[in-house]
């Protein structure tokens, strides 16, 4: 599928966590409505690429326009405000809030026309409003409203978390592996409400561990490697090219040992991130 207008442009990024190099000359673009994914081993840089998007690390070179407008010197919370929202990695809830505080709690910051009625003093009404809205995107919560967050099911808190983002009225919306540690029919909720927030107009940029998902749900695919794009291209395309699976493997010749059953399974393990 071809892009539309480029709402995120990001070339030539390099950031570095003092010495150590996070990613290196990485360039990328997501379209209006597009699901874009960005996959890669443990430590390709992928977690990187989506904080120097939300301006939590500053890149030493490189660029980033958000709509045409340049991103540098634009801090974390105004990058919100712009409509650039990130899931948070470990979903981040509130747990001993109910599923609606945290709701409203996230209705704070937003890049629409919520937070100008906020400001403008109709805070109840807009607040209201966009709970509705975002409810009927997600009836998976609509039964749960007075629960505490805590309560809730794994599945059922990335759910919250995606919810909680969408409360900001994001342009576009990042996601650090959203299926890590789901069960598997949970995963396939997650990744149809990503589909539908998308099909709703605003991007998603997607990091995910399983490449099997991220092909299927998105439009376009950049590979990374050791901190750099070493493989993009339409997801259909990517999803049957035996390069992939040599990004994931390292040293491993292309097409050597292609075993389609490592690509299915997150990875297992302590994070790092
Ligand atoms: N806060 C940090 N301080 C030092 N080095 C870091 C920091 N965060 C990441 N790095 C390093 O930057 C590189 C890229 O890490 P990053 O977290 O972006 O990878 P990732 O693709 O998200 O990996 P994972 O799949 O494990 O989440 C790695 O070498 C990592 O060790
Ligand atoms: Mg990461």
């Amino acid at each position: 599928m071809e892009p539309g207008v480029s709402v995120l442009e990001a070339s030539g990024l390099t950031v570095y966590y003092g010495p150590v190099r996070g990613v290196s000359d990485v360039s990328f673009s997501v379209g209006e409505g597009e699901i874009v994914a960005l996959l890669g081993a443990n430590g390709a840089g992928k977690s990187t690429v989506l904080k120097a998007v939300s301006g939590i690390v500053k890149p030493r070179s490189g660029a980033l326009a958000f709509n045409g407008r340049d991103l540098a010197g634009v801090p974390a919370p105004a990058r919100v405000r712009l409509g650039l929202v990130q899931v948070p990695e470990g979903r981040r809830i509130f747990p001993s809030l109910t599923v609606r505080e945290n709701l409203e709690l996230a209705a704070f910051g937003s890049a629409g026309q919520g937070a100008r009625a906020w400001r403008a003093g109709r805070q109840r009404e807009a607040r209201r409003a966009r709970l509705e809205a975002v409810l009927r995107s997600f009836p998976l919560l609509d039964n749960h409203l007075a629960k505490l967050a805590g309560m809730l099911s794994g599945g059922e808190q990335q759910v919250l978390a995606i919810a909680r983002a969408m409360m900001a009225e994001p342009v576009l919306l990042m996601v650090d592996e959203p299926s890590l540690g789901l069960a598997p029919q949970m995963v396939e909720s997650v990744y149809d409400l990503l589909a539908q927030i998308a099909l709703g107009g605003t991007s998603v940029l997607l990091v995910e561990q399983n490449v099997g998902l991220a092909f299927e749900v998105s439009q376009r695919a950049y590979v990374l490697q050791h901190g750099s794009v070493v493989l993009s291209g339409p997801s259909t395309e990517l999803a049957g090219d035996p390069r992939v699976v040599s990004a994931y493997l390292g040293e491993a010749k292309p097409g050597s040992s292609a075993e389609p059953g490592l690509l299915d399974e997150p990875a297992a393990g302590p994070r790092t991130t």
